[in-house]
């Protein structure tokens, strides 16, 4: 079997969710080899079996992205079974609780900002010297729509996201030198467990309408599905994208092109 990502090995954080979930199996359908991570291991060993049936060796990680022991634990045991290190998809994330600025949780602020921006600089802090070290390889992150605009309730997640593109741009310039890529992909409304959470808060309970309602802020006037997010990924992660540094690629509809709605 040959693809694009023929014999890489990529390190994918986030993997019991359903956005790293997609894109492991891009991922492994490609060619990777793949170390999967998640903080919840019960999820890892239930999505595990799929990924290896997409092709590729896989191995798992359970730990919390945004602590730098377990961190620098995944990446040790990513040398360890496979040697190398060719990409990393920065992706592990949690939606936070909803509520305006001017009322909104000192605590839940520090929490969303450790879990959404901490871990991936984190993960970028003990990925890259591996990859400069080797003078080639790849890393997205996972931002959002709200990378880019306003979301009234979710100050945290809002400023975390943001960030997540400050941390892409000013790696992606310190490494491109060195052989290294990094980008980012900003999802729009996926279809996710994180989504319905979100949309649970925001239309009192109807998901179904919150939905309808959210979609329509794309032009193609839907939700978008994990694997639309998963094929941008890989191909970011692929040398097909070897003259793509420091971009922040927009998977969402073309929401953030318009102001529709
Ligand atoms: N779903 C959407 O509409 C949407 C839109 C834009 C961006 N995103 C982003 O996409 C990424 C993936 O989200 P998803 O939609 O697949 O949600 P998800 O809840 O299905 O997956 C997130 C995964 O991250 C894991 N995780 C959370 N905190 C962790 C930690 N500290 N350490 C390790 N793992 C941890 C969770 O256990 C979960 O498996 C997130 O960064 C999210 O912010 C999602």
């Amino acid at each position: 079997m040959s693809g694009s990502m023929q014999g890489k090995i990529v390190i994918v954080t986030g993997a019991a969710g359903s956005i790293g979930h997609a894109t492991a199996l891009t991922l492994a359908a490609a060619g990777a080899d793949l170390m999967l991570v998640d903080i919840n291991g019960e999820g890892l060993a239930a999505r595990r079996g799929a990924v290896e049936a997409a092709g590729g060796r896989v191995e798992t990680f359970t730990g919390d992205c945004s602590r730098s022991a377990d961190v620098a634990g995944y990446v040790a045991d990513t040398l360890k079974a496979f040697g190398r290190i060719d990409g990393l998809f920065n992706n592990a994330g949690t939606e936070g609780k909803l509520g305006p600025t001017h009322e909104y949780e000192e605590e839940e602020f520090d929490r969303i900002i450790r879990i959404n921006l901490k871990s991936m600089f984190l993960g970028l802090r003990h990925v890259l010297p591996v990859l400069v070290g080797q003078g080639r390889g790849a890393v997205v992150n996972t931002g959002s729509i709200a990378s880019e605009r306003g979301l009234a309730g979710a100050c945290a997640y809002n400023a975390s996201k943001h960030g997540v593109i400050g941390l892409t741009r000013t790696a992606a310039s310190e490494v491109g030198v060195h052989g290294v890529r990094v980008n980012a992909v900003m999802p729009g409304v996926i279809d996710t467990p994180l989504l319905e959470a979100m949309l649970k808060m925001m239309f009192n309970g109807d998901v179904a309408a919150g939905k309808r309602t959210l979609g329509r802020i794309a032009t193609q006037d839907r939700i978008g599905q994990p694997a639309e997010v998963g094929e941008i990924a890989t191909f970011l992660l692929s040398d097909k994208a070897s003259y793509v540094n420091g971009a922040a690629w927009a998977v969402d509809g073309g929401a953030l092109s318009t102001i529709r709605h």
